[in-house]
């Protein structure tokens, strides 16, 4: 017999159709359900944006105000909630939270295995809206802090911020914060969204989807790499020495965090809006040690540049904006979960729509068969 052809990392492969967004190659632009992300960016909110990829279209104005207000009713975590995620470990990352999270909120949801639209739908709101509260939790127990009660006077972005550090700073910064959550919201069949859509086709429920998803965000090749930026901006520290230290760590064959991407090859087209935001945000932060920062970002993404060509991704101006924002570096990687879970959801709702196991084969070259040792 033919051995078969490999797509290992099954780059290249199309593992189905999706209408919930798509990255145009010959433009390198990506859109969520036809429209440019750059401009729902720039003219909608992220709870718009949210809807948008739920429901196929932008909402007007009535069906956004129902969709804030019942986002705002969601928030609040009930006592089992709030004590159990208070117990685990105050070192465990901050992903493990999340993961440990969204599994209770499933064993806690009398829905849990309705696996109709509307039951998923209304499970996807509940994780949307109750994510930030875990995360901005468990951001000030880091830091020795009792929990800050959500406000539902406050949209979903200002609210996150004041849960997190008991004030909504700046406009300007929350409109940064909210461009990155548009931006990180949803890309196609990226690995923690195949992870989903793996585990929804087995007819799993929606709250184990999201648990396995968090999981493959996490590692450092993926989501995790927004994290892993800020930690190479502290390694390195000056910017004089970026090109030095890139020479050495590319002779290690080392890779470098916030840089290419497996389909954007020639820039990926989040990155100008989010440096955009970045630049915004340095030129207005009162860090004594933005504009260090800042140089040491450049000064790296020009040496990569000028040694490999390759360009950075949104997790690299998104990993220090979040840093200038205030935010300790291991909840970047839980920011982003706060907004892909919409990405995911909407996948899951998908994939159920048009269901098949997804179950690909493996080409065997282990040992021949053999007897097995009579003893
Ligand atoms: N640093 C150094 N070399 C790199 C990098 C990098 N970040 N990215 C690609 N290359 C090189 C790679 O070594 C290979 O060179 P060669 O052909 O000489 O072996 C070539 O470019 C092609 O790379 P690849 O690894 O075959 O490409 P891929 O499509 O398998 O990988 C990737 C994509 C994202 C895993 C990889 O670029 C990477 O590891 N980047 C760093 C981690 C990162 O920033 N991840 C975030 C991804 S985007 C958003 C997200 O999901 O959060």
């Amino acid at each position: 017999t033919s051995t078969p052809e490999i797509h290992r990392g099954l780059a290249g492969v199309y593992a189905d159709t999706t209408e919930v967004s798509t990255v145009i190659q010959e433009t390198n632009s990506l859109t969520y359900r036809g429209y440019a992300v750059q401009d729902l960016a720039a003219h909608h909110s992220f709870e718009a944006v949210s809807y948008l990829l739920w429901h196929g279209e932008l909402p007007d104005e009535k069906q956004l105000a129902a969709f804030e207000a019942a986002e705002r009713a969601l928030r609040p975590l009930n006592r089992t909630e709030s004590e159990l995620l208070a117990r685990l470990p105050e070192t465990c990352h901050p992903m493990d939270v999340l993961r440990t999270a969204v599994s209770l909120f499933g064993a806690e949801d009398p829905r849990e295995d309705d696996n109709g639209e509307e039951a998923n739908l209304a499970k996807s709101l509940s994780l949307f809206a109750k994510l930030p509260t875990v995360v901005a939790a468990h951001q000030r127990r880091r830091r020795g802090l009792d929990p800050i009660a959500p406000d539902p006077r406050l949209g979903y972005a200002e609210n996150f911020f004041h849960m997190c550090f008991g004030e909504v700073p700046d406009e300007e910064v929350v409109r940064c914060f909210e461009i990155s959550l548009t931006l990180y919201a949803e890309h196609s069949f990226n690995a923690s969204t195949f992870t989903a859509r793996v585990i929804t086709s087995t007819l799993s429920d929606l709250y184990s989807a999201v648990t396995g998803a968090i999981g493959a965000l996490k590692g450092p090749l993926h989501g995790g790499a927004n994290e892993a930026v800020m930690d190479m901006l502290d390694e390195v520290r000056d910017p004089a020495d970026a090109a030095r230290w890139l020479d050495q760590a590319l002779a290690e064959k080392r890779k470098i965090m916030g840089f290419g991407h497996r389909v954007y090859k020639n820039g990926d087209s989040r990155v100008p809006i989010m440096q955009g935001a970045l630049d915004r945000l340095v030129a207005q932060s009162d860090n004594p040690e933005a504009p260090r920062l800042d140089k040491l970002h450049a000064a790296l993404r020009e040496a990569m540049f000028e040694r490999k060509q390759i360009h950075p991704n949104l997790d690299y101006p998104a990993g220090l904006a979040y840093h200038l924002m205030g935010f300790d570096t291991p909840v970047f990687t839980p920011i982003f979960v706060m907004s892909r879970v919409t990405g995911w959801t909407a996948h899951i709702i998908e994939q159920l729509s048009h269901n098949s196991l997804i179950r690909p084969l493996a080409s065997y070259d282990g040992v021949a068969q053999r007897e097995v040792p009579k003893g």
